[in-house]
């Protein structure tokens, strides 16, 4: 898909990672044999990946466990050097690392800490401000600007080894936004949270994108981090993409269903032979999924079994839709279901 907008911040044509992993042979005749032909596999964590994202872009990146999603952000970091294809950052090659890049993005992931453990977490702040040659005016006010979009105004002067988890991450966002930069590379920054932290960092990045209009890439296993903050998305699987588009298209693109919902005002026959698969039912309402094509004639059985209270036609649920793009892998919530 091109940009939705006009100005084209992230670049990426082709890119593509192999990793090749050497396997060791057991036994000594296998380390033997090993030194004349070692063995190895080859993963392709990226494979021909080329997308664009323009200015002010939110983009949610999607796929199973090891689907790549990490690998194409650490290229475009410049943290790992591509096999192939190009990405423009800005304008700049990631790979070469160049400085000015470097001062205009930020990578956070959230199974990583970049912050000192064993300092406040406003010291730990501070160290970053002169790493990265902050000016102290601009530190102050992004600071005061964050930790209080954050909520985390009181855990300033707590070791960040003392943190939870929820209040170390909003600290990692703070850190990782210190330096004001045009492009986000957020790697699941909620994982592991518990729900009203989630919902606090989704709702900061989206505050934040509406005041600062950042260049965002978002990976997250929760829809919901999906649903709430990216209009667009790009499913990938074994290294490749396979959709790029609106969320909303992913729906009808993926699904050949609809679901329709009917509360009735006295209770269904019991000889009544419902369309479709059956979803949800109780005496007064029923909710069944039925083919596109299907909807009118289901809708007409429906109204014709017993009085009818309400109807609606839905789509699938987009965390539905996904979970069955992925082939039924419950991998995308990492066994953890979303209230
Ligand atoms: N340094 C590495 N050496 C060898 N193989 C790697 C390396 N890093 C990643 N891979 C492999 O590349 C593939 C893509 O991994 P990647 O971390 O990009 O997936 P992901 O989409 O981020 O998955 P997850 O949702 O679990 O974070 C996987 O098969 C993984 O095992
Ligand atoms: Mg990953």
């Amino acid at each position: 898909m091109e940009t939705m907008s006009d100005v084209t911040i992230i670049k990426v044509e082709g890119l593509t990672k192999v990793f090749r992993t050497y396997r060791k042979e057991e036994g000594l005749l296998g380390a033997v044999r090993g030194l004349f032909h070692r063995r190895h596999t080859e993963t392709k964590a990226a494979d021909s990946v080329s997308f664009s994202v323009g200015e002010g872009e939110f983009v949610g990146f999607l796929g199973p466990n090891g689907a790549g999603k990490t690998t194409v952000l650490k290229m475009l970091s410049g943290l790992l050097q591509p096999t192939s294809g190009s990405a423009r950052v800005l304008g700049l090659d990631p790979s070469r690392r160049p400085v000015e890049l470097k001062r205009q993005f930020a990578l956070l992931m959230g199974q990583k800490n970049a912050l000192w453990w064993d300092l406040p977490a406003r010291e730990s702040l501070e160290l970053n401000r002169a790493i990265y040659g902050i000016d102290r005016k601009q530190f102050e006010s992004t600071v005061d600007e964050l930790s209080e979009l954050l909520d985390v105004r009181d855990n300033m002067g707590v070791m960040v080894r003392e943190l939870s988890l929820g209040e170390r991450m909003k600290m990692e966002l703070i850190a990782a936004l210190l330096h004001r930069p045009k492009v986000l590379f957020l790697d699941e920054p909620t994982i592991g949270l518990d729900v009203i932290s989630q919902k606090k960092v989704r709702e900061f990045l989206r505050e934040y994108n509406r005041r600062h209009r950042v260049v965002t890439l978002l990976t997250s296993h929760y829809m919901q981090d999906i649903q709430e903050l990216c209009e667009r998305v790009i499913l990938i699987d074994h290294g490749k993409i396979f959709f790029d588009g609106p969320l909303e298209e992913v729906t009808g693109r993926f699904t050949s269903t609809k679901v329709i919902g009917v509360d009735f005002s006295q209770p269904l026959p019991k000889s009544f032979i419902p369309p479709g698969t059956v979803l949800e039912k109780s005496p007064l309402s029923i909710k069944v999924e039925v083919a596109r094509a299907d909807v009118p004639q289901a809708c007409t059985a429906l109204l014709a079994a017993s009085p009818v209270i309400d109807l609606s036609v839905e789509e699938v649920p987009i965390e539905e839709v996904i979970r069955r793009v992925f082939g039924g892998q419950q991998e995308i919530h990492r066994g953890e279901s979303q209230p």
